[in-house]
């Protein structure tokens, strides 16, 4: 009690503070999302992502020895479908030689060790822009859980170490584990997007893919069928819950900072690794200030990464990887 105990004693300079320090951000932490586009010499800015680019496969190579360079050990592909390939039903999304199957050899062949996970959803694959197959306005179920497993296979297949499905169907996981297990693929392992909200920071993500939902009658205009209401909370744990008994290796919540008190609650109940997405919204809104001077990027940066993991993340997938690694020396 005051006057024999004066917090401040542990805040009085800068060598204290490290030493009781109880949180600390290292390159271990992050898993880094990367953008893949057909074609060559391709390294495209992202209009409302600034920094980040949209890569093609030659780029995507460099771009992977450079991570593991720096000390980051696992990228999370997304690929940008052309028009042409998309349909209702995500047919390209299965072809062996398709961008993102290509994508994930590239990788492996630039980088053995780096762990390659890839985004498992038809979105930019679906000429309606919707994570599911659309029939009479509404995105059916059941018959996407099945285009999403074999998906699966094929990015596993491909040499992806673990498919993270980001749909937000129900049933998904299982489906993925018997998928994988009966093609004999028994070590890939699933991260499950398994709390994604319905947000309206994946702005400036569906401008980098091209695969927001198009605005056609009888298409839904949001993904608020599937993807989970903001205002909800036990919600979230009953969703974590299943995919765990489902077989999901790695749970996740999205997006990042609003759902700080999601993530901790989520930490306290399981025992998988938890992972939190900070997605583009987010870091469009760091770079829009600190590009008009309002807010300190590195600064405001550290804080909100290392406010991740104090609130239970144990991986971090983070369009900031890179400018950490920089950061921190
Ligand atoms: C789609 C998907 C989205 C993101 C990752 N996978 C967008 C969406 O659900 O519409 C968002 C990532 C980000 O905003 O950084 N399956």
């Amino acid at each position: 009690m005051y006057p024999l105990i004066r917090n401040r004693r542990l805040r009085a300079n800068e060598s204290i503070r490290r030493l009781v320090r109880e949180t600390i951000i290292t390159p271990d932490d992050f898993l880094v999302p990367l953008f893949v586009v057909e074609g060559k010499g391709i390294k495209e800015e992202i209009a409302s992502m600034p920094n980040y680019y949209r890569l093609s496969l030659d780029n995507l190579e460099k771009e992977a020895k450079e991570l593991w360079n720096m000390g980051l050990c696992a990228v999370l592909l997304f690929v940008k479908v052309p028009d042409d390939l998309k349909d209702n039903e995500g047919k390209e999304a299965l072809n062996p030689f398709g961008l993102m199957q290509r994508a994930i050899k590239t990788v492996k062949n630039a980088c053995p060790q780096m762990l390659v996970m890839t985004d498992v959803a038809m979105d930019p694959y679906s000429s309606y822009g919707h994570d599911g197959i659309v029939q009479d306005g509404k995105i059916l179920n059941d018959e996407t859980v099945e285009v999403l497993t074999e998906m699966s296979i094929s990015h596993a297949q491909a040499g992806a170490d673990f498919v993270a499905p980001s749909d937000m169907m129900d049933g998904r996981i299982l489906s993925i584990r018997e998928g994988l297990d009966d093609e004999g693929l028994l070590d890939t392992g699933i991260m499950s997007y398994s709390a994604k909200y319905a947000s309206s920071f994946y702005g400036p993500f569906r401008d980098a893919l091209d695969s927001a939902p198009v605005d056609i009658k009888n298409v839904p205009k949001d993904k608020k069928t599937y993807q989970m209401d903001f205002a909800n909370r036990f919600e979230a744990l009953r969703e974590t819950e299943m995919d765990i008994d489902e077989g999901a290796d790695i749970v996740m919540v999205k997006p990042g900072l609003c759902y700080l008190d999601i993530l901790r609650e989520i930490k306290n109940e399981v025992d998988v690794p938890v992972a939190v997405y900070q997605v583009s919204g987010e870091y469009a809104m760091l770079k829009a200030a600190a590009e008009k001077g309002w807010l300190d990027h590195d600064a405001v940066m550290m804080e909100q990464l290392t406010a991740f993991k104090r609130a239970g993340a144990d991986i971090i997938a983070s369009y900031f990887a890179k400018d950490v690694v920089k950061l921190l020396g």
